[in-house]
């Protein structure tokens, strides 16, 4: 019989509440022949506050016995700004290689988006996820006095920026219009620029049917707002592609719908499913956040873990839920959790 090893981080803010949502949709689309094993583990504020630690390498080494982990936020006011986001999410990134950050947008039906008109979106930026300006690469010099200096140096290898392209290739030829765009900054950041471009024509010429683009960034975000609908697969670096998805998730129902994997793609270590948004302290406890982000962040898992049956029903449910939903009448996130849960079982 079939078994999903599931490692669950809930984590600050809203994660928990979203989370829970996740795992009701979940076990409702299994069939039941599937046993799923959940593990729980408390990481984030509360865990830190208690006892200084964010990611202890015992946990680490536990986590890499499952076949994926579900996480909901990290991230809380109480928390000095990037302990828990380097110690704990970029820590899990980092050490489980997860090279590939894949984040769809679409436009479902009946989704407001602040654009004129109602384009028709449906596109994926693949992230480059382990390296950039994310790896910490910097330091300060005469910290706190007015000749402060600060560095940031973003790191680029040839052996990162060609697997996360090709994996950005092989997503282009098989989706139906096999367009991929690769967003860049090569007229100021020539260095990273240079190395990038350079892997995108070469591994180009093995996939003469992928019809290929470039943009700097700037003008990426133009388009994104003006004519979304061009883009297919977007391929980019780490901070580009994190500051592009916010984008991409306004304009297309809110960040309250936008799902993310991060994808270890040879399976050396489980890959980690995530909603884009962050732990929303302001909301938590409130009932108010929209678990869809993190029921679409399931759908991505079960397709990953090659459930694509599965998959389609939680993406269809979510589909005819947003179809029918009354944006007079908001509900709460449990409330969204069973409908959707009753949705993929009926
Ligand atoms: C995201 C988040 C993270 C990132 C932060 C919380 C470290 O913004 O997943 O997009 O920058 O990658
Ligand atoms: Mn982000």
């Amino acid at each position: 019989s079939r078994s999903i090893r599931l490692a669950v981080i809930p984590g600050d803010g809203i994660g928990p509440e979203v989370v829970a949502q996740g795992l009701k949709v979940l076990t409702a689309v299994l069939p039941p022949d599937v046993k799923l094993e959940t593990r729980e583990y408390d990481l984030g504020a509360r865990r830190w506050h208690a006892t200084g630690e964010t990611l202890p390498d015992a946990e680490l080494e536990t986590l890499k016995e499952h076949d994926a982990i579900l996480l909901g936020a990290i991230g809380d006011p109480t928390v000095p700004s990037g302990v828990l986001e380097r110690g704990l999410l970029l820590k899990l990134r980092f050490a489980f290689d997860h090279y590939v950050n894949l984040r769809p947008s679409k436009l479902f039906p009946n989704t407001p988006t602040p654009l004129a008109g109602r384009p028709d979106i449906d596109f994926v930026v693949v992230r480059e996820g382990t390296e950039g300006p994310y790896v910490g690469n910097g330091g300060s010099l005469r910290t706190g006095t007015p000749a402060e200096v600060a560095t940031e140096v973003s790191l680029n290898t040839a052996y990162g920026v060609e697997r996360v392209v090709r994996d950005a290739y092989a997503r282009a030829a098989a989706r139906p219009r096999r367009k991929l765009t690769l967003v860049h900054k090569n007229n100021v950041l020539v260095h990273a620029g240079h190395l990038w471009k350079s892997i995108f024509d070469r591994v180009g010429r093995e996939y003469p049917e992928v019809t290929t683009n470039y943009l700097h960034v700037d003008a990426a975000t133009i388009f994104f707002v003006t004519q979304p609908e061009r883009f297919d697969v977007i391929v980019t670096d780490n901070l580009f592609g994190d500051i592009l998805t916010d984008l991409a998730a306004a304009v297309t129902g809110g960040i309250g719908l936008a799902a993310s994997g991060n994808i270890n793609p040879a399976g050396t270590f489980p890959s980690m499913f995530e909603p884009v948004h962050g732990s929303a302290p302001d909301i938590a406890g409130t009932g108010k956040a929209d678990p869809t982000a993190t029921v679409l962040s399931v759908a991505l898992l079960l397709r990953h873990l090659g459930y694509r049956a599965e998959a389609e029903r939680v993406e269809e449910a979510v589909a005819a839920d947003l179809a029918g939903r009354d944006a007079s009448a908001p509900r709460t996130t449990d409330r969204t959790g069973d409908e959707l849960a009753a949705r993929v079982a009926g």
